[in-house]
């Protein structure tokens, strides 16, 4: 087991012993009552392996419905709710079990109940463990837009069981790790390269699980240096612009996971990268080659674009309605705060439709 920080607030434990980590964190945060959030899915997979832990005694489990569907304000009003029954206080402790869904929207519930109480994230996915449970953003989707209303507050603890990979399906080894790319493009060559090797047909789990700790270290320190996203943590979010449009796209026809978009918002991203920033092309198509064999692609014609333009034009990263990219001058070379025309935009997207 190592830890990642030694900061109180949101420590990042990689944790080969669950039963250890997750009582050695119950014990170290002071609270009266204890309430675990989990999904319907989470709670028939991985509950089972901490439901009978001493340190879980006389937990109140409050379960909601699996899949980013859920992370809505009826859902976040029936925790607040459930919260209040179940005789919590402003000292209370939340553990939250499962997804990304489950981490964003119990972080906020924690977050807002009696003006916060402290909580702890065990992600259960893959996406959740190298993005979505570290780093304090915490939210729910509204009004058709994802995670528009929200706050940054971390966890307590968060505990990386990377058993708990076992237990997902292809779709969302791939979803989690269109993150991992990403932490390794704005990281270093080498990492990136063992990334684009490792064959996600044939998962070598104990392989995959090295790699999330490098993953994680990567947003840790970055979240670090700016954990309110005045600059340098914008890092983060390659690929979400456009990524974010597919995913908006995708919404009202075929909703694909989180992980699919941001995959092929890289491409996007990646080619602007070298048409706006230096970015090397050969890096970009190893790049197209992988997202293509795993992820598919996303089947948008040219009639799409104003519907896709538009989804980018609101963005809550943009400043003054000027779309914001984060674009790459080579792998680890950030660039933040680039803005493209809608013409470059269009013709990024010919180009995704034509790769
Ligand atoms: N998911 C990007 C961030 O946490 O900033």
């Amino acid at each position: 087991m190592w830890q990642i920080t030694n900061d109180s607030m949101n420590d990042v434990i990689i944790s080969n012993n669950i039963a250890q980590s997750l009582t050695g964190a119950i014990e170290a945060i002071e609270h009266d009552k204890l309430f675990l959030l989990t999904d319907e899915t989470t709670l028939g997979c991985c509950y089972p392996v901490v439901k009978d832990l001493p340190c879980l005694a006389g937990v109140k489990v409050i379960t909601i419905g699996a899949t980013d569907t859920n992370k809505t304000l009826d859902n976040l009003a029936y925790v607040w709710t459930q919260l209040g029954n179940g005789g919590g206080t402003r000292h209370s402790l939340m553990v939250n079990l499962g997804g990304g869904m489950i981490t964003d929207l119990g972080g906020f519930a924690a977050s807002t109940f009696k003006r916060g109480i402290k909580y702890i994230n065990i992600p259960t996915t893959l996406l959740s463990m190298v993005d979505a449970s570290v780093g304090g953003k915490t939210g729910i989707n509204f009004n058709g837009l994802k995670n528009e209303i929200g706050v940054f507050n971390s966890p307590q603890r968060v505990i990386i069981d990377t058993e708990f990979l076992r237990t997902l399906d292809y779709e969302n080894i791939c979803s989690g790790y269109a993150e991992m790319l990403k932490h390794g493009l704005i990281s270093d060559v080498e990492s990136y390269a063992e990334l684009l090797d490792f064959d996600l047909d044939k998962v070598d789990y104990a392989h995959l699980a090295q790699m999330v700790g490098k993953s994680v270290a990567v947003k840790e320190r970055v979240v670090e240096e700016d954990p309110f996203e005045h600059g340098i943590r914008k890092a983060l979010n390659l690929g979400h612009t456009a990524g974010h449009a597919f995913e908006s796209w995708a919404l009202s026809r075929k909703p694909y996971l989180h992980g699919y978009a941001v995959a092929w918002g890289l491409i996007c991203e990646l080619y602007l990268s070298c048409t706006k920033t230096g970015f090397p092309t050969d890096k970009m198509r190893q790049t197209v080659q992988f997202i293509k064999r795993y992820y598919g692609v996303l089947p948008i014609t040219c009639d799409d674009y104003e519907e896709l333009y538009e989804y980018m034009t609101h963005d809550k990263k943009n400043t003054a309605g000027i779309i914001n990219f984060t674009l790459l001058g080579g792998i680890g070379d950030i660039r933040i705060n680039q803005t493209a025309t809608k013409e470059e935009i269009f013709e990024m997207l010919d180009f995704f439709r034509e790769a």
